[in-house]
């Protein structure tokens, strides 16, 4: 596809000979259409051409060629350049390279032999599926297809929380209440039920929590039943988080979690040692970080036990040594911050500072109510992201019953709109902010909604299945796509590649969210002002295609999101 950006530098430089490149990174979006498509502020180059700017403004104008190039006209405004690009080169162009690519419209090859790490979801075995688990599961996994629409060789991870006091706690309820509770037919409830009452419980009395510790102790010594009973309980667990990561559409390609780095720890604490890191302080072991002004990351505790750091620091290794990546990106909540500044300085210390610099914690805020109150942090009030996305189904199968009880495959309609209006909340606004829950909002049809663009999407079906061809795009006549509103939407769908590759650079999967329902809304216009079917033949195929490049982006740009379409609702 022809790169605008790049071809009125290049026209720019035979007019000036300043070399192309540096032409390039001068262009700007002006803020207005009005105002032109790109700008060039002359003063750039007020040095160099030993000329005042708007001079040099005039000359470029006279100079340069506007017929049957990238350029259709050019503007001198003072010092700057306003530049008008040919709009039927870009309509044309833009509508050529969606039918030569097709469902892989917009990927790019920038991360083209290069690893990227993706860890994300990462829940805590035995414990309650938290509602943060939510975001990172949907923002990771919105990024790991990012990333492979980049090119990236990318790698998923699930990071369990595998080990830890909760299996302790976990193994002394069984032992006191084991039959009070339907282990055999409801396993992940009741287990999660024992976990939530042995925290109450413990909490008024202190002999619990020895026996939990008790019975971490002998599953650390790799005592057998208890070895099993853990297995076990990590199995299911697995089995159960794989019904909701088959319906998010998250994909991993490892589960190593933090049990998997127990019998690795040991050579990471001896590297520690060796490197003179560790110090002595209050029986405990750690690495002093005040040069940095963090305290002290500790390796092991004064009871001798290694804990959270010490694993990433091994898990960290272990990754640089197995994947060699070039990225590595971590989706865990802003709460843990400290942590990873902490564990990556640790890092830097023992010598692997080129890798750190590859790797990013990408924070995410809570989600709350819409008050402003966080949700599911209530004990016993525990919120399964299962019974969330089963809930989202339901809703919507009640409104689609409503709105077309005639529907086709009810069931798949709802499963597509409930699950995909989960997603884009979580993905709307910037992965920083604190996520509003609200199903009167989520599940809406009208608005910056999931639903919404999933709406226009079938518009654009529908309007396809009407016509009942798509039209042959050498027979599409680009001089009748002029109208503002298509420019608008043929600009569009050409940055769509460079949204995905803002979308990869800033770890943000919220900038493809927006670009969507900014192009559904554009389209919406469109089809508002004017007639497709039905004009004269040639005018309908035009604006055919067009609809169908529309719908054919927005379905790939909904599918980095990691949800799917319905062609009907
Ligand atoms: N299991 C942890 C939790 O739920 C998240 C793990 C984050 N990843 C990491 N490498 N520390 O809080």
């Amino acid at each position: 596809m022809i790169n605008f950006k790049q071809e009125i530098a290049r026209q720019i430089s035979e007019v000036t000979n300043i070399n192309w490149e540096e032409l390039e990174n001068y262009l700007e979006i002006p803020p207005e259409t009005k105002m032109g498509d790109y700008a060039f502020p002359c003063f750039k180059l007020a040095k160099t051409l030993k000329k005042a700017p708007p001079a040099i403004a005039m000359q470029i104008k006279e100079e340069i060629k506007t017929e049957n190039t990238a350029i259709e006209k050019i503007e001198v405004v003072g010092g700057y350049l306003n530049i008008f690009i040919n709009k039927k080169l870009l309509v044309e162009n833009v509508l050529k390279e969606i039918d030569e690519q097709k469902d892989k419209y917009g990927y790019s090859k920038i991360g083209e032999g290069k690893t990227a790490v993706i860890e994300y979801s990462s829940p805590n075995v035995a414990k309650p599926f938290h509602i943060g688990h939510l975001r990172t599961t949907v923002i990771g996994g919105s990024l790991y297809k990012i990333y492979n629409a980049l090119g990236y060789n990318t790698v998923g991870i699930n990071y369990l929380g595998d080990w830890g006091l909760q299996f302790g706690k976990v193994m002394a309820g069984l032992e006191l209440w084991k039959n009070e509770y339907d282990l055999e037919n409801d396993s992940i409830n009741s287990l999660l039920k024992i976990y939530v009452r042995f925290s109450e419980e413990e909490k008024q009395n202190a002999e619990l929590t020895d026996m939990a510790r008790t019975w971490f102790k002998k599953l650390e010594d790799g005592d057998q039943y208890t070895t099993k009973t853990w297995e076990w309980i990590r199995k299911i667990s697995i089995e159960n988080y794989n019904k909701t990561y088959k319906l998010l559409n998250s994909k991993f390609d490892s589960y190593n979690g933090e049990a998997y780095y127990n019998d690795k720890m040991d050579d990471v604490v001896k590297e520690l040692e060796e490197k003179g890191l560790l110090k002595e302080s209050q029986g405990a072991k750690i690495v002093d970080l005040e040069e940095y002004n963090m305290p002290p990351c500790i390796i092991i505790t004064s009871a001798g036990t290694t804990i959270y750091a010490t694993r990433d620091i091994t898990a960290f290794i272990d990754r640089v040594n197995t994947y060699k990546f070039d990225k590595m990106v971590y989706v865990v909540g802003a709460e843990q911050k400290l942590h990873f500044e902490q564990f990556f300085k640790v890092l830097e210390k023992m010598g692997y500072g080129e890798y750190v610099k590859r790797a990013v914690h990408v924070p995410f805020g809570l989600v709350v109510d819409k008050n402003g109150e966080k949700i599911g942090s209530r004990k016993g009030n525990s919120v399964f992201l299962e019974d969330i996305l089963n809930e989202a189904i339901n809703k919507s199968k009640k409104i689609i019953e409503e709105k077309n009880p005639n529907l086709e495959d009810k069931d798949d309609v709802a499963r597509k709109v409930g699950v995909g209006a989960i997603i884009f909340n979580d993905l709307y606004n910037s992965r920083i902010k604190d996520e509003i829950f609200d199903w009167d909002t989520i599940l809406n049809f009208q608005g910056e909604t999931g639903p919404y663009m999933q709406y226009i999407y079938v518009r654009t079906k529908s309007l396809m299945e009407k016509a009942n061809y798509v039209p042959d795009i050498n027979k599409v006549n680009f001089e009748l796509l002029q109208e503002d509103e298509v420019i608008d939407m043929a600009k569009l769908l050409y940055d769509f590649s460079n949204t995905i590759i803002l979308a990869g650079e800033k770890n943000e999967p919220s900038i493809i969210a927006r670009y969507l329902i900014n192009l559904a809304q554009k389209f919406s216009t469109f089809y508002n002002n004017n007639k497709i079917i039905g004009e004269d033949k040639e005018l309908q195929e035009a604006r055919l295609y067009l609809t169908y490049a529309c719908g054919t982006v927005l379905k790939i740009g909904a599918g980095l999101l990691g949800m799917e379409m319905p062609n009907k609702m």
